[in-house]
């Protein structure tokens, strides 16, 4: 099953893909997460990619294509992916279906969840990701079992460095202006399903999975 999380920043795509890993088997895609660790690296695409995160702009287009390209092609996404943070423009849109075609798959659904602004830089300031695996935490709506160790690896949680005021409001401006209209792309598709992000953590999971399993 190839599946794609959509929706603005701090909706909580990350942390419904760790639920849909579980349950269907097959791997979290996130391309913020791919750049995070080339960062670490400190990989001459990450530094580069660095500049723009910080400022929360998007990454340009071909260096996001290259990444996906090369991580679709790698053997644990033969039985299926989960889409999470990509594609972010039309441009990324188109390159994927491109890319699909070539490998003769498809986008079985697109899960968009929807979260007021106001509600986002809520759940942003007060979220807390895994050093190791990335998995997102929140202290109030969603805390981890032990305070400041991630459920999945026992990595540190920490805060994101473009987690503060300032950026959140770039990212959601770039949001709106380059993301938004993919809404309508795979509306039109007749791939997406709309999903209410409001509700808590384990409402909003119940909710995909049903979405999926009447698919
Ligand atoms: P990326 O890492 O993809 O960040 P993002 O899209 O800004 O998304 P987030 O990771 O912030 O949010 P999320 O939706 O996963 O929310 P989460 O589950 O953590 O990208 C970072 C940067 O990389 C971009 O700004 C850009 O520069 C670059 N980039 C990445 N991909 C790119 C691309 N394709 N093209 C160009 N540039 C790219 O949840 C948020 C918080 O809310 C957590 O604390 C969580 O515990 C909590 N929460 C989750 N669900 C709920 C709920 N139902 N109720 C209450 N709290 C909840």
């Amino acid at each position: 099953m190839n599946l794609m999380v959509f929706g603005a920043p701090g909706v909580g795509k990350g942390t419904q893909a760790k639920f849909l890993i579980e349950k269907y088997g097959i791997p979290q895609i996130s391309t913020g997460d791919i750049l995070r660790e080339a960062i670490k690296k400190n990989s001459k695409m990450g530094l580069e990619a660095k500049k723009y995160m910080d400022e929360g702009k998007l990454v340009p287009d071909s260096t996001i294509i290259g990444i996906i390209k090369e991580r679709l092609s790698e053997d644990d996404c033969k039985k299926g992916f989960i889409l999470d943070g990509f594609p972010r423009t039309i441009p990324q849109a188109e390159a994927l279906e491109e890319l699909m075609n070539e490998m003769g798959i498809k986008l079985d659904k697109v899960i968009s969840l929807s979260v007021p602004d106001s509600m986002i830089v809520e759940r942003i300031s007060g979220r807390r990701v895994c050093k190791e695996c990335g998995a997102s935490f929140h202290v109030k709506f969603n805390p981890a079992k032990v305070d400041g160790v991630c459920d999945y690896c026992d990595g540190e949680l920490i805060i994101r460095k473009d987690d503060n005021p300032q950026t959140v409001k770039s990212r959601l401006e770039a949001y709106h202006a380059q993301t938004a209209p993919l809404f309508e792309f795979y509306k039109n598709k007749g791939v997406l399903v709309e999903i209410d992000g409001t509700k808590d953590v384990k409402s909003v999971t119940q909710e995909i999975f049903e979405a999926i399993e009447k698919a």
